[in-house]
């Protein structure tokens, strides 16, 4: 698959085809540094949520890189605990608040369940629906460019499509070498729905397997660089996240190497050293 600097979504908009996580960066001077570090080292694509309690330093950190709004693409993520139609109105007003914005480029729904639901979160679907027309409203008054899901399985986007007609325009998940979500992907693709992979790197567990060495050997390129670029091949969107300004350099240089399939293949088998969530 040919890689390019965007994706662009089922209703035109263009994503650029790396995102900077920002989970775990906490509020203040962290979240503000690294935001303006990937911003300053190229990156337009930054994904925050309410839940990663650094909105206003993310949005701080835009503001003070002096790229124009319209230049980058930012996504925020609902509550996965908070769902309803006035909720998400509500929030997604707290939300450009904290940012410092007048629009969203993508507003997620953080789970299908809150994270401390320790069922298939299928009951939950008539939450979600009711969440789902608050953002589609939302998405047709203009104050959000795009709107999707994160962490959603096929039994939980079929009914919010069944019932609204509106398919997501992303479904954000877990996927790296060794996590494929196979299941997942293959119900999305023929819908259009774009898959952003988060924890690219495993949030680090990625690194200890010796087939990343070993890539990163053949190509002479980092083992983050060897998971980004397995993503972006595989036509999945990685949203790596750093703290430190040359890791942040490093996982932005991607676009100069091409893997052979059958390296490809081989990171498609791998376990992760540890079991995925
Ligand atoms: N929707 C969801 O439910 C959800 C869940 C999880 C994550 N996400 C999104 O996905 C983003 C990324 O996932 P993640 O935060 O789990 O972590 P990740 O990007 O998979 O891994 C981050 C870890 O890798 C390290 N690292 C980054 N670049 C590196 C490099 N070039 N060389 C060596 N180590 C490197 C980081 O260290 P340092 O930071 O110390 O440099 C950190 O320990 C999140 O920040 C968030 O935006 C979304």
């Amino acid at each position: 698959m040919e890689v390019k600097n965007h994706f662009i979504l089922s209703n035109g908009v263009a994503i650029p085809s790396i995102g900077f996580g920002t989970w775990q960066i906490p509020e203040g001077q962290e979240a503000h540094d690294s935001t303006l570090w990937a911003l300053e080292a190229g990156y337009r694509h930054i994904d925050t949520a309410a839940a990663y309690g650094n909105e206003k330093s993310v949005g701080q950190a835009i503001r003070d890189s002096g790229i124009p709004r319209n230049q980058v693409f930012i996504t925020s993520k609902l509550k996965a605990e908070l769902k309803g139609y006035e909720i998400a109105k509500r929030e997604f007003a707290e939300t450009i608040r904290r940012l410092g914005v007048d629009y969203l480029d993508l507003y997620l729904i953080h789970a299908p369940k809150p994270w401390n639901v320790h069922t298939d979160g299928t009951e939950y679907a008539d939450a979600n629906i009711e969440t789902w027309k608050a953002f589609i409203e939302l998405y047709e008054e203009g104050k959000i460019r795009s709107i999707g899901v994160s962490n959603f399985r096929p039994e939980h986007l079929d009914p919010v499509i069944q019932a609204t007609g509106f398919v997501p325009h992303v479904d954000q998940i877990f996927l790296c070498p060794g996590a494929a979500q196979e299941e997942t992907v293959a119900y999305s693709r023929p819908k259009g729905i774009l898959i952003e992979a988060y924890s690219p790197f495993a949030t680090g567990r990625l690194f200890q397997h010796p087939v990343l060495a070993q890539m990163a050997e053949k190509y002479q390129k980092s083992k983050a660089q060897i998971a980004l670029r397995w993503s972006l091949q595989r036509g999945f969107l990685p949203l790596p996240k750093s703290v430190t300004r040359e890791r942040i350099e490093n996982n932005l240089d991607v676009f100069g190497f091409s893997m052979n399939e059958q390296d490809l293949t081989i990171l498609d088998g791998i376990q992760l050293p540890f079991a995925h969530r």
